[in-house]
């Protein structure tokens, strides 16, 4: 058992089962034993791969639409440049690359690294430091200053802490986690929520439905509402997910890019869940901004000109395979380009960046 094991079971002795919120927080979060604060592995030789990982074309697409957003905000300058959970900076740095053809953008941009992991921010500092790149960093976002924003945030949504309830003899109740049969971590039925804080429709869902809800992810899109509202700005919001609200049980744990069982070793594990889109876009939407999409990550790309993107890539030396298999990767149905999703967060009154703006 490890030294995380030992204090969730400390946890449960003392006060009896933990939410399964509580779980994941301490697997992802614990200030020592936390899978982000001991041992977070992005990358080829990591647990998982993201999209900036997989090509820089991902980051250079992305940059070229906040590069637009910032134009239509009015060049505004400072602006904000906001990155929720940036992993090893390669997100950050291919934006960057893509801005340079905007030298005024370059001068403007005032960077604000939203990150929790010391490791993941020792590595951003040294990436952006050998980039002659200067950065703030933040707990939340609530300590990034005031002003106009362009915000960026892939893959951070899924590594918060999600609720999850399942219908048991007509009632919802909690998923929380025990000690089960054999003295292991076991999944276990917790109270009855009340009927008011079961969405309409699915008070009388079939034995065994589970329902997810991830009520810190609201809370930030709606902190990112609250601001787009005040301030001109931009948001991306790119993660995999689902459109519209939906059940089933999502959670994963990923190590060694394999799955495991989420109760085994905790904090050793990546630990996720399936983003609710319409629950981002409806609490951002709620304190103010508007809200455009989802779209899926294929279209996004695709219609933004990644083909032709790789296409200038190859004619400049890059390898022909790895283009297309990096293309395939981020746009195909059956890797990133279906399941994952993009979610565009704007001040009122904004046009729908592009590709939103025809559809
Ligand atoms: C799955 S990684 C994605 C990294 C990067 N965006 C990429 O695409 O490669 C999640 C990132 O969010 C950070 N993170 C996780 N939970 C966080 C939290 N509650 N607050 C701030 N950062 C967090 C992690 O340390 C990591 O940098």
């Amino acid at each position: 058992m490890n030294a995380l094991e030992a204090l969730i079971r400390a946890e449960i002795a003392k006060a009896g089962p933990l939410p399964l919120e509580r779980y994941m927080a301490l697997c992802l979060g614990h200030p020592e034993h936390g899978y982000y604060m001991a041992k977070p592995a992005i990358g080829a030789a990591g647990d998982f791969t993201t999209a900036p990982e997989v090509s820089q074309m991902f980051g250079e697409i992305v940059g070229a639409v906040l590069a637009h957003g910032w134009q239509a905000m009015g060049s505004p300058a400072p602006v904000r440049l906001v990155e929720l959970g940036p992993g090893r900076a390669t997100l950050m740095l291919d934006m960057l690359r893509t801005f340079k053809v905007l030298p005024a953008l370059i001068e403007a941009v005032d960077i604000h690294l939203v990150e929790t992991s010391p490791r993941l921010r020792a590595a951003q500092a040294y990436r952006l430091n050998e980039a002659g790149v200067s950065a703030t960093w933040h707990d939340s976002i609530d300590t990034v200053p005031a002003g106009p924003m362009l915000l960026v945030a892939n893959e951070f949504f899924d590594a918060l802490p999600i609720r999850q309830r399942v219908m048991r003899g007509g009632e919802w109740r909690d998923v929380m986690v025990a000690i089960g049969p054999g003295d292991k971590l076991a999944f276990v039925d917790g109270p009855a929520v009340p009927a008011e804080d079961i969405p309409d429709g699915l008070r009388d869902a079939a034995e065994g439905t589970v329902l997810e809800d991830c009520p810190a992810a609201s809370d930030i899109a709606g902190r990112i509402g609250a601001r787009l509202a005040t301030d001109p700005g931009l948001a991306l919001i790119v993660d995999y997910g689902y459109r519209e609200p939906a059940h089933g049980d999502s959670l994963q744990a990923l190590r060694g890019k394999t799955f495991a069982d989420p109760l085994d070793a905790p904090g050793e594990a990546d630990l996720t869940a399936h983003v609710d889109f319409a629950a981002l876009a409806k609490a951002a939407t709620a304190t103010g901004a508007a809200a455009f999409g989802p779209i899926t990550q294929g279209s996004f790309l695709s219609a933004l000109g990644i083909g032709l993107r790789a296409e200038r890539l190859r004619a400049s030396g890059a390898a022909a395979q790895d283009l297309t298999l990096a293309l395939e990767r981020l746009t195909g149905a059956g890797a990133m380009g279906t399941l994952f999703k993009v979610l565009a967060l704007a001040s009122p009154g904004m046009a729908p960046p592009p590709p939103y703006e025809d559809r």
